[in-house]
């Protein structure tokens, strides 16, 4: 099925995010609230947005806007409707009767809930509508996360799932992760229980949260936010709900439970303001000192807190071994986190998604991870995994490679992420040309412009270098005259 025309109802972060996506991809959009106003000012939102959400602002009249009473009608014509309204399921089911009751034939509905299964939301509709229902699960900011999940039940027409992952994939330049409807679907589920794991560990083993930030952070391939950074981050409050949602829907024996006791500590920042960087600070916090700001850290056993420590661990790349065979506790750190991260994704596979790949691709579109927790066991060894990991009962995947011992289990790395950066491909590509502002390089049947000026400001010899550039780029079509080379001014 071919979408042409899309419409978006609840114009609010995710709602407004969605639809300037679409317009990113020339895809004519509507985006419909309770009032017409309130969808004008979501779009004002957009055209201000920082960083921007348009890729063209001139585009912006572009995405229509509307009411759900007097422009309900442009569901009609629709041939995908999604559903980004507030996280209220009596709200969403009469949203959906009212879809349901206007869409075309065989049009898409799907919801952008975080939270919410498909089997609740879809429990009103009957078997015709429930096949053309799924959950279309975008991250925020919406075109710059790279995932996007799609959740499917047992209902679903698959055929029109796998046209909706293609158009996302194809149209929007989205990650398009097909999961099975569980608590937190793909993404969350490992992450949030990872960051967990990471901060009851900091907690268990007394480290401070700059050296858990320093472990939790570059040497894993995690953004250096570290655990308490990403924390402050999202919103310590926001994280509670969070945690409170998989408490609630998933089994007592899952270990998520374990680590999604809630902290007195956590609980006191709470009830005091400190949300994170939205709030008075939170596991850090800035404090104005006459001119000077000067950035403090709390302490995980006396909730006090202290000017920062900065902890330089002497790796500045990604390097698992290294930091998990330290005989430090730095080390015994590193290795209860990836452990644990490791043996939890595993145990998802096959109930959440059967490709475990797909588990690693969550985590780099949608964490920004280096690499995912098969990649790391893969990074690991598997031999030196099995040597040093504790108990793995009932973990299937564990179990099978436990015997195999397959040191190239892993196959084909998935498509999403295989994008060729600068700095990949320099140790490859062949020099060309060079001036004080940039080099030229070809790689394969590529020629590349690197500006090496500070912040890649541009200046005459940038622009030197561009029409080099392009003598050359002709030359490799063998319309140039030969020669060409950067002149300096
Ligand atoms: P929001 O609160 O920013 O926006 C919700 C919008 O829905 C508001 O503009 C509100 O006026 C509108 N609305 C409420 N009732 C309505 C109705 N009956 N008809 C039409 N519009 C109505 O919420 P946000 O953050 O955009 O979340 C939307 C959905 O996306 C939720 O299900 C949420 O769980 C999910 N989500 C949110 C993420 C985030 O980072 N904010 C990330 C991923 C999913």
């Amino acid at each position: 099925m071919e979408i042409k025309k899309v419409v978006v109802i609840g114009s609010g972060t995710m709602g407004s995010g969605i639809a300037a996506h679409l317009c990113n991809a020339n895809v004519p959009v509507t985006l419909l609230d309770l009032t017409t106003e309130i969808s004008i000012k979501a779009r004002e939102r957009i055209h201000k947005s920082r960083p921007p959400l348009l890729i063209d602002k001139s585009k912006i009249d572009n995405i229509k806007v509307g009411n759900i009473n007097d422009d309900f009608n442009v569901v009609k014509e629709a041939d995908w409707i999604v559903e980004a309204v507030v996280e209220r399921i009596d709200i969403k089911h009469q949203i959906y009767k009212k879809i349901f009751d206007n869409r075309k034939d065989g049009a898409i509905v799907s919801s952008n809930t975080s939270s919410i299964p498909i089997k609740i939301l879809s429990e009103n509709m009957t078997d015709e509508q429930k096949k053309d229902f799924c959950i279309t699960h975008f991250f925020n900011p919406v075109r710059y996360m790279g995932l996007l999940e799609i959740v499917k039940n047992e209902n679903n027409d698959l055929k029109k799932i796998n046209s909706l992952k293609v158009f996302c994939e194809s149209e929007l330049g989205k990650g398009a992760i097909v999961c099975n409807d569980t608590p937190g679907f793909l993404g969350n589920r490992v992450g949030v229980y990872a960051m967990q794991v990471a901060m009851t560990e900091a907690f268990k083993m007394k480290l401070t949260i700059e050296e858990a930030d320093a472990v939790f952070g570059r040497p894993m391939g995690i953004p250096k936010t570290g655990v308490f950074g990403l924390y402050d981050l999202i919103g310590i409050d926001l994280m509670a709900d969070v945690l409170k949602s998989f408490v609630k829907e998933l089994p007592e024996t899952d270990k998520f439970q374990e680590v999604a006791k809630e902290i007195p500590l956590v609980k006191k920042l709470i009830e005091s303001g400190y949300t994170g960087r939205k709030g008075k600070g939170g596991f850090y916090r800035m404090k104005k000192l006459e001119n000077q700001k000067i950035l403090e850290a709390i302490n995980l056993q006396t909730g006090e807190y202290a000017e920062s420590k900065k902890i330089d661990l002497k790796i500045d790349t990604v390097d698992l071994n290294t930091i998990i065979n330290r005989k430090d506790k730095y080390g015994e750190y590193a290795w209860s986190v990836i452990s644990q991260i490791i043996k939890y994704a595993s145990s998802l596979v096959p109930g959440i998604t059967n490709k475990f790949n797909d588990i690693d691709e969550a985590m780099r579109l949608g964490f920004n991870w280096a690499m995912g927790p098969f990649e790391m066991l893969k990074s690991i060894g598997v031999k030196n995994f099995f040597n040093r990991v504790d108990e793995f009962k009932g973990n299937k995947f564990l179990e099978e490679l436990s015997v195999k011992k397959d040191e190239n289990f892993y196959g084909e790395r998935q498509i999403y992420t295989e994008i060729e950066t600068l700095g990949k491909v320099k140790p490859k590509a062949l020099s060309l040309d060079k001036n004080k502002s940039a080099e030229i390089y070809r790689f394969k049947d590529f020629n590349i412009v690197e500006f090496t000026t500070k912040a890649c400001a541009l200046d005459y010899d940038s622009m030197d270098s561009l029409i080099s550039y392009c003598m050359l780029s002709l030359k490799f079509l063998s319309k140039a005259p030969s020669g060409s080379s950067i002149k300096t001014n």
